[in-house]
């Protein structure tokens, strides 16, 4: 029995052992395999995939997961919210992570076959009642132009439902760009002027919705009348035919290591702090666990600078040479990556730094590691050890 005793929640956080027995049933491994292979569109979704996402801005795909797969990650989430973990949280299992695999194949048709993840994740929860809603109207990138001149999309936001999402527990809206007069001339402007344009888009579990990130959309308020919390995982991917819209960008579907998550986590709060409301405590939690992902996150953001998101300080603004093109109204950025831009290498020094795992298991030790026996004095410090090479510590 996990004893939770004297523990603060930034040990606990930290604590590969303590996620294991919140939820056994998923696991934390930097090695284990996924089952879930790439979801193979038909030459017809191809076209029609591509015509939504230009005359809608959205697309809407049926039945890429079987329900029952993503029965144990809904249930997961439950469990975080139970124990009034924010449940973005589930991202340190790696079955949050293994879903990206099924979007293989859709991310080439959509983004071409190179792309990444963004440093951009997140588990919405909410409540079926009446108080609880999703975040308000926006744009994901209202600063930014991330659509090709043919109106096809540079970057796109995954929104995989794990329990139906309709009208009554918050379903996500949009106004589809077709019908959005500021789409393609004032993206800063968010507004729908015949509200008959406004399109629901109820999404039961198996589907995925994503949307480029300049589509106008919202989650909508829940109702007493709502059967279960609406629960979805949201995660943004991008191509690299142009820079990096946000740095650093990850291989998708890689596992990182546990502490890595869990930093990556934290620094969700700061990014989404202007779509969410988080308690002191939470603010606090994430700003001491952010380190631990090794590096902080920057956007790309008006006046073409990278903006650190972990930083209020001006100096955080940095100019980049940013080549101005004329194909678009606002220019992307430019092509190809600057170096450091990418995860990998930091990802491989960290790979390196680490004499010895932390906790997390090799290949074929999942049945030990899973029953607790990992975590140990010796192995926490071993942590310590490679994060203070790191000069994390
Ligand atoms: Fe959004």
């Amino acid at each position: 029995m996990y004893n939770t005793a004297g523990k603060t929640f930034k040990e606990l956080a930290l604590d590969i052992n303590f996620w294991r027995q919140l939820n056994p049933d998923l696991t934390i491994t930097e090695y284990s395999r996924s089952d879930w292979g790439p979801y193979r569109l038909t030459a017809q979704q191809k076209r029609d995939v591509r015509e939504s996402l230009i005359e809608d801005g959205y697309f809407h795909l049926h039945s890429v997961f079987a329900p029952e797969e993503l029965k144990k990650l809904a249930d997961a989430a439950k469990v975080l919210h139970r124990e009034q973990w924010p449940t973005v949280f589930a991202f340190v299992y790696d079955e949050f992570w293994h879903v990206q695999n099924r979007y293989r194949d859709i991310l080439t048709e959509m983004l071409g076959k190179e792309h990444r993840l963004m440093p951009n994740i997140w588990v919405f929860y909410i409540n079926p009642d009446n108080e609880s809603k999703g975040w308000g109207p926006h744009r994901d990138r209202q600063k930014i132009v991330n659509l090709r001149p043919d109106g096809t999309p540079l970057s796109i936001n995954f929104w995989t439902p794990l329990t139906d999402a309709t009208p009554l527990n918050g379903c996500m809206y949009a106004l589809p760009a077709s019908r959005d007069r500021y789409y393609s001339t004032n993206t800063s402007t968010t507004l729908a002027e015949d509200l008959q344009d406004i399109r629901a888009l109820p999404a039961p579990v198996g589907s995925v919705l994503g949307w480029n990130e300049t589509v106008f959309h919202w989650g909508a308020r829940s109702s007493n009348r709502a059967s279960e919390p609406r629960i979805a995982i949201a995660s943004v991917f991008q191509s690299t035919e142009c820079g990096a819209f946000e740095t650093p960008l990850l291989p998708v579907g890689q596992l990182l290591p546990f502490e890595m998550r869990v930093g990556l986590i934290a620094q969700q709060f700061s990014r989404f702090i202007v779509q969410d409301t988080f308690s002191p405590a939470v603010q606090q939690l994430s700003q001491e666990l952010a380190p631990y992902f090794g590096e902080t996150i920057r956007i790309l953001d008006d006046g073409w600078r990278y903006w650190d998101i972990m930083s209020d300080e001006p100096d955080s603004l940095r100019e980049e040479s940013i080549e101005k093109t004329s194909s678009n109204q606002l220019p992307t950025p430019p092509k190809g990556f600057e170096k450091g831009r990418e995860f990998k290498s930091t990802f491989e020094e960290i790979r390196q730094a680490r004499s010895t795992p932390s906790g997390i298991d090799e290949p074929g030790s999942k049945e030990s590691s899973a029953n607790g026996a990992s975590g140990s004095d010796e192995q926490k410090s071993e942590s310590k050890n490679w994060l203070e090479k790191l000069g994390l510590k």
